[in-house]
């Protein structure tokens, strides 16, 4: 990416200075098109590995690969220009030790061109974290329901409902911002949980599926158009539904297709109209 390109673009700092002002706007993009579409409007371009689950049918994010994300990273850098890209890391590729975790992190920004990644964990990532922004890595937490942990977790729950669990949650919050994470997602936590830790912590917290309270809020763009449909969790709200417009599109092409109205005239090349012969000298 030029010089030009970064300096259009907002900025973890930009970010980080919204802590308490106005509010962050996060949606998922995954590949270019979208991704120029979303540009306008948004301040944070997550590629999320919810994308394993969206466009590639998999019933959690856990066969997502760091490939995979690398992949629709640049494709989302390619296709904006304004927006701060962050793109997931995806399960296995950083839990193992933060050196694991710097490699493919260093990967993930050489080769997208993107502005941070996101990691999922609590206490127990607060060494990576740290580790990685010492080495110039940005970090966006992500704390609460964290898909990732679905087998250990028993499922998609929204998360806090007891004291204990709901202090748990604090203290997760609190090591991945004191370990210098620029922002944190929260995700499917009670509300006064939400309320709690965006008072308590220095950093934006981000929320789905949290408080109206968060610092910004994010949501899956297949959840928001009405393309995403396998199911739809209380937190999303539909503004659109493209689902039956992608439906009646395909079936009108068909008719078209079946019935040779398609294509029309004025959709072939037709063969060049015979050129006047230049008169030639006896
Ligand atoms: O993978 C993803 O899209 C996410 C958001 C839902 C926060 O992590």
């Amino acid at each position: 990416m030029s010089a030009t390109a970064l300096a259009k673009r907002t900025t973890i700092t930009t970010l980080a200075a919204r802590k308490g002002g106005e509010p962050i706007v996060c949606l998922t993009a995954y590949s270019a098109s979208l991704a120029k579409l979303l540009d306008p409007h948004v301040d944070v371009l997550l590629v999320g590995d919810s994308l394993g689950m969206v466009l590639y049918g998999f019933d959690s994010t856990l066969p997502v690969t760091l490939d995979l994300m690398i992949a629709h990273g640049a494709a989302v850098v390619r296709g904006s220009t304004q927006a701060c890209v962050v793109v997931d890391l995806p399960f296995g590729s950083y839990q193992e030790s933060p050196q694991q975790a710097f490699r493919n992190a260093a990967r993930v920004l050489a080769e997208t061109g993107c502005a941070a990644v996101k990691l999922e964990g609590g206490v127990e990532m607060a060494e990576t974290v740290a580790y990685l922004t010492a080495r110039g890595v940005p970090v966006m937490g992500h704390i609460g329901l964290t898909p990732q942990s679905v087998n250990t977790l028993g499922g998609f729950r929204a998360r806090g409902r007891s004291v204990d669990e709901g202090e748990r949650i604090l203290a997760d919050a609190q090591a991945i911002a004191d370990a210098d994470a620029f922002a944190l997602v929260i995700e499917g936590v009670m509300e006064p949980l939400a309320d709690r830790i965006t008072a308590a912590v220095a950093v934006p917290t981000i929320g789905i599926g949290a408080s109206v309270a968060c610092d910004g809020q994010v949501l899956v763009t297949d959840d928001l158009l009405g393309l995403f449909t396998d199911f739809t969790p209380k937190f999303v709200r539909r503004y659109a539904e493209l689902g039956p417009t992608v439906s009646q599109a395909a079936s009108a092409f068909a008719e078209d297709v079946r019935h040779r109205r398609f294509p029309g005239p004025e959709h072939v090349f037709a063969a060049p109209s015979k050129a006047p012969v230049p008169e030639t000298a006896p």
